[in-house]
């Protein structure tokens, strides 16, 4: 690991035939939404995490957590993309077939920077899915879910939960898979805004630099796969990416 300047870093993506970005929760704090332990505040602060996140806390109190998660919906719905979000979507029309971004973020904000076909490790708050099987045939969708803190199912009564990745869930089929392949593959590996604390995505950047991959980090402050790093950029994600990711 050294320091090294943001322009030894650019050119190494200037020069990249395929490029594997990785995203966590510092990408989207220039855009104003708080990490999902940040967001436990005010009449939050009483619950645990794991009330919260797990699939055991929601058939607790269902109404509890459905409310935690509408009003998560509603900070992400009135966030934009920053000027992160933006430079990688910039990058994907340009040079169209060199990035693969996997993001750990729940939020929408690569997708409305134009990113897309983004590996969503952790799933989508804006999207729902029920919370245990339909019991009908074909199964029921999610919007003629009768409405309700949460909707539930007019049929069999199942209830609606967002589609995000909960404490001792699997992630979603394929997507660490197609993660690392992409990890594997790349010439340059750029991890932005992640503590790398949580698994396995933290083993992303170790797996794209024992393939041979230039491994650059985008972290204000240290991170827990810092010495897997070529280069560590001590930057927010807005400070970095709009020049490493520039077009002269
Ligand atoms: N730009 C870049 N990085 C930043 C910025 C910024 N403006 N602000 C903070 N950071 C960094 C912090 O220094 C920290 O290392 O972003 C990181 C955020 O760490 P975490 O909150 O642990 O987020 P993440 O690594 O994405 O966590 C992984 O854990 O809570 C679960 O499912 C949730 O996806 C999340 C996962």
């Amino acid at each position: 690991m050294s320091e090294q300047p943001i322009d030894a870093v650019r050119a190494r993506i200037d020069a990249a035939r395929s490029l594997f970005v990785l995203t966590g929760a510092g990408m989207s704090a220039e855009s104003g939404i708080a990490t999902f332990r940040d967001a436990i505040t005010g009449l939050w602060s009483r619950f645990d995490p794991a009330q919260l996140a797990s699939e055991e806390g929601f058939r607790a109190d269902p109404a509890t957590v459905w409310d935690w998660y509408a009003e998560r919906r509603v900070a992400v719905r009135a966030a934009q993309p920053n000027a992160g979000h933006l430079a990688l979507g910039a990058f994907e029309r340009r040079r169209p077939g060199v990035l693969t971004l996997v993001s750990q973020n729940v939020d929408d904000l690569h997708q409305r920077a134009g990113n897309t076909g983004t590996i969503r490790l952790h799933g989508e708050l804006l999207a729902d899915r029920w919370l245990g099987p339909c019991a009908r045939t074909p199964g029921c969708a999610t919007q003629q879910a009768r409405p309700g803190r949460p909707p539930r199912c007019a049929d069999c009564g199942n209830l609606v939960r967002p589609a995000v990745v909960w404490f001792g869930e699997m992630l979603p089929p394929g997507a660490i898979e197609a993660a690392e392949r992409a990890a594997r593959g790349c010439d340059v590996a750029l991890v932005v805004g992640t503590s790398g604390a949580v698994w396995p995505a933290a083993g992303l950047a170790a797996a794209a630099r024992r393939a041979g991959a230039y491994v650059a980090i985008v972290n204000p402050h240290a991170s827990e796969i810092d010495d897997e790093a070529h280069a560590v950029l001590r930057a927010t994600a807005v400070q970095a990416l709009p020049h490493l990711l520039r077009h002269d």
